[in-house]
């Protein structure tokens, strides 16, 4: 009954939108938002029981604020057992989407289309001995569902959590998620024992300094971490980030000897878009 009230008045900024919900989409309800910055923050919203979707996916997302709204991709960044789905976001200002989804509050209405695709998946990869999730930014989101997901951890004995910013205010999200995660009572213990988590910044001191690329390059990505250089025989990994950043990294894993995989075609490292420019 709530469902068909939701699908007939959608909500924004608390009060019923005049725009239906167009065809295809499912028009979800915002449970939390919680930001972090003036460039990002995070949101969770119910979950339709007929959505699957598999852990590292990205769906499209739209407001209810247009006859025609923007949609826009994103990854889902819960994982695929989870009873509501969360959104992790980018504030860009001006945006055309985001100008307006930064300002949701609890009760509102956000619209998704009811397929999910994407690369950054374990079906895409061989098995392994470690997994390296390679992020900058808000790429983050699609290894934050995967690193939830006790199927990575069956997968990978080692998973490495990589993320790369500008400031160190960019990483609480993720900084803040694996602390939640050592102690969740379904994969605590594999993050505990699995799961390792590697930060750096690029515009401001820090413990660890640099671009993830020249971290790689110099070797102190894996100094640091007490691993060996990546090898095709034991090593995968997924990459999500800028154009430049996927285009940096994917060469460093080629050079590394690992070769590209896809959904029909499983092998050693995958990439993704964080966005598209
Ligand atoms: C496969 C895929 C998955 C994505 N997943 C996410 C996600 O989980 N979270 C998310 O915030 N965005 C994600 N994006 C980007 C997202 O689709 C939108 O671009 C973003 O929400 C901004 O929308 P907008 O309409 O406000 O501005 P747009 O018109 O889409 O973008 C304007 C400009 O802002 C910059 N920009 C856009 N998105 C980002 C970003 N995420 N980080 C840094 N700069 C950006 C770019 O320079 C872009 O040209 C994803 C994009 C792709 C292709
Ligand atoms: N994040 C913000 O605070 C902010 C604020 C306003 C506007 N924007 C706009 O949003 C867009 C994206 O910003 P963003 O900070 O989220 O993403 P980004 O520019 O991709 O930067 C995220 C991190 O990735 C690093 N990086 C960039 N190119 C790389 C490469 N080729 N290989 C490896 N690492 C790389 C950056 O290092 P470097 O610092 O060395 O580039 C930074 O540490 C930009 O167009 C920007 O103008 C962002």
């Amino acid at each position: 009954m709530s469902e068909e009230l939701e699908i007939e008045l959608p909500i924004l900024q608390g009060k019923p939108s005049p725009f239906p919900v167009p065809g295809g989409c499912y028009a979800l309800t915002v449970n939390e938002v919680e930001h972090y910055s003036a460039t990002l923050f995070r949101f969770r919203v119910t979950r339709p029981r007929q959505f699957r979707f598999r852990s590292g996916e990205f769906a499209m997302i739209g407001l209810p604020n247009a006859e025609k709204p923007v949609f826009r991709a994103y990854s889902v960044a819960s994982p695929a057992w989870d009873e509501e789905l969360e959104f992790y976001s980018i504030k860009v200002p001006d945006g055309p989407l985001t100008e307006h989804l930064q300002k949701i509050q609890p009760g509102d209405t956000v619209l998704m289309r009811k397929k999910a695709t994407g690369t950054l998946v374990n079906d895409a990869l061989l098995p392994g001995k470690r997994l390296w999730m390679f992020s900058t930014g808000t790429g983050i989101a699609p290894f934050a569902s995967l690193i939830r997901d006790p199927e990575t951890y069956d997968k990978f004995e080692q998973v490495i959590l990589t993320h790369g910013c500008r400031t160190r205010e960019e990483l609480k999200y993720g900084e803040d998620l694996v602390a939640r995660l050592r102690e969740d009572p379904l994969v605590g213990e594999l993050v505990r024992d699995n799961l390792l988590h590697y930060t750096t910044v690029t515009r401001e001191d820090f413990i660890r300094q640099g671009r993830l690329t020249d971290l790689i390059v110099s070797g102190k990505l894996f100094d640091d971490l007490g691993l060996p250089r990546m090898s095709p025989e034991e090593d995968r990994a997924m990459i999500c980030g800028s154009m430049a950043m996927l285009k940096d990294t994917k060469e460093l894993c080629l050079s590394h000897g690992l070769t590209e995989g896809a959904n029909n075609k499983p092998s050693q490292f995958v990439v993704e878009r964080a966005f598209v420019d």
